[in-house]
């Protein structure tokens, strides 16, 4: 008797130790809390190591690819919202002002090229920190006033956001002509504008969100970004012949995060407008993302399409995707909590396959298929991320609605002043070709000089 329960003490004595050195998401278990968030410590203290930006003159910057500072940070507060763990609080607080720039609006002077998806992902980095309740700073803009002016910034054509020229409107992948994908009006940039709006719509209930939001989504399904009989989401839409206006057909490429914008948008306006048309749009679109990238092959673990053949690094950013989908997946199970129980399921199933894909070097480093079950070698700032982000997403499962994303009827601060140093916005507005000339250097004076001349009376104005 003695023996054993000797034994049964080393037993316990090493899980404690194998606990203590790390290896959590090995042991993930998806009942138990504490399990979750061991792992999600530990994978949020991977990501972590690659943030060089905190105390530097320039926080929240990351220069590979200026809007991943924004996904980084989302991850940061979903841990936070998760756990209750504040350790990340102040630098990416600090971040996340900062990079809001001289104009408040995330497009600092600093940052090269900002397309309309770029920008969008701060905003909703930021809308997130005010559902969260993430305490504003003391000085400077609200989480709500930047989350604003990303939006007033993306609904008007002069600050390269909605645009009316090709394809009966639609936001534009790049606000400046110069850039390879001018031409085109994609799914994330569109579907984030449409999250961004509804989301402000739930958060504020001002109606004039929810106006562009429904707007958005007319032009969204009018051009088939978003079919609302298949519920497929394409990547994007062109300049050119076969479709309405102007615009080619969609394509046919899919991406889980096209997919997720979307979803969660309208998420968003079904719990702002309590209309059933939102949420047969949300049990749409949900169910097409299951079917699409839950996969019974995989063991209907979350991937994207360009895991199998390990592609995903061709572009940097890709394996993002999915973390940020598993997390809006998170949030939507909070603010309509009757789809709790559709989405648990498929969240457990990912996050033990993530668990097992986020063993490497000894370090439980996150690779980027998570379905193979093992580390696939593939360690990236971008794996570490949404590996994070599927710990903190699975956690749903322990949360009531105590811990539901907030709006300004459920204790939000709807503090915000998006007009403040409206000289500054306002010559923003008027005077794009400036803007832009400021970003880019001097290189491009031809293309702004014909920019400007487009832009007409107000290029003139600024003329000395
Ligand atoms: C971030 O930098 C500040 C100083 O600027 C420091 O006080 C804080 O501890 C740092 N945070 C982390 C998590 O390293
Ligand atoms: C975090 O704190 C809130 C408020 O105290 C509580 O309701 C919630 O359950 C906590 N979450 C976790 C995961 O412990
Ligand atoms: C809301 O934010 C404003 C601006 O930062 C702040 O002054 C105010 O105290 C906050 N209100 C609450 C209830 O936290
Ligand atoms: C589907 O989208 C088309 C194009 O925007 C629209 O005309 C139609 O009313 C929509 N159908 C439903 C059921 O919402
Ligand atoms: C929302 O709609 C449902 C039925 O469609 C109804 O039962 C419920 O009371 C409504 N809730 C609110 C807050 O209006």
């Amino acid at each position: 008797m003695i023996l054993r329960s000797a034994k049964h003490m080393t037993v316990l004595v090493l899980h404690i130790l194998s606990i203590t050195s790390h290896v959590y998401a090995l042991n993930l278990d998806v009942d138990n809390q504490e399990s979750i968030k061991d792992a999600g410590k530990t994978a949020t203290y991977n990501m972590m190591k690659w943030y060089k930006g905190n105390g530097t003159d320039n926080p929240g910057f990351i220069s590979r690819s200026w809007w991943e500072g924004a996904a980084l940070f989302l991850a940061c507060l979903n841990y936070w919202h998760a756990t209750n763990d504040t350790t990340y609080n102040e630098e990416v607080s600090v971040a996340l002002q900062h990079q809001g720039g001289a104009d408040g609006n995330y497009l600092p002077s600093w940052a090269m090229g900002v397309g309309n998806d770029d920008q969008m992902f701060w905003g909703l980095a930021a809308i997130t920190a005010a559902e969260y309740k993430l305490p504003n700073r003391p000085s400077g803009d609200t989480w709500l006033t930047l989350a604003e002016r990303v939006f007033y910034n993306q609904k008007s054509a002069q600050g390269g956001g909605w645009d009316t020229t090709i394809c009966g409107g639609g936001l534009r992948w790049q606000k400046d002509v110069w850039q390879g994908g001018y031409t085109m009006k994609n799914s994330v940039s569109n579907g984030g504008f449409f999250m961004l709006a509804a989301r402000l719509a739930w958060f504020t209930q001002d109606k004039e969100y929810a106006t562009w939001a429904e707007k958005v989504w007319d032009w969204s399904t009018s051009v088939k970004l978003v079919n609302n009989q298949t519920w497929e989401v394409a990547d994007s839409v062109r300049e050119g012949k076969g479709g309405p206006d102007g615009c080619t057909l969609p394509d046919h490429t899919r991406w889980t995060y096209n997919y997720g914008t979307f979803l969660s948008g309208a998420a968003y306006m079904y719990a702002h407008t309590n209309d059933s048309k939102w949420l047969d749009v949300t049990n749409g679109l949900m169910d097409a993302l299951f079917e699409t990238f839950f996969l019974p092959k995989y063991g209907g673990v979350i991937s994207d399409r360009c895991e199998p053949s390990a592609q995903c690094d061709e572009d940097a950013n890709r394996p993002i995707f999915k973390g940020l989908t598993v997390s809006w997946l998170a949030d939507i199970a909070l603010i309509i909590p009757s789809l709790k129980e559709k989405i648990v399921p498929k969240l457990e199933v990912s996050a033990e396959g993530a668990a097992k894909a986020c063993t490497g070097n000894g370090e439980n480093l996150c690779g980027n298929r998570w379905w193979g079950g093992k580390y696939d070698g593939q360690n990236s700032m971008e794996n570490a991320m949404s590996g994070s982000q599927m710990m903190s997403a699975i956690m749903v499962k322990f949360l009531d609605s105590s811990s539901a994303p907030v709006s300004t009827a459920t204790g939000g601060n709807g503090s915000s002043d998006p007009n403040a140093g409206s000289e500054e916005s306002s010559e923003r507005e008027e005077l794009p070709p400036i803007t832009t000339a400021d970003k880019a250097g001097a290189g491009i004076l031809t293309v702004l000089f014909v920019a400007g001349f487009i832009g007409g009376a107000a290029f003139l104005s600024i003329s000395p």
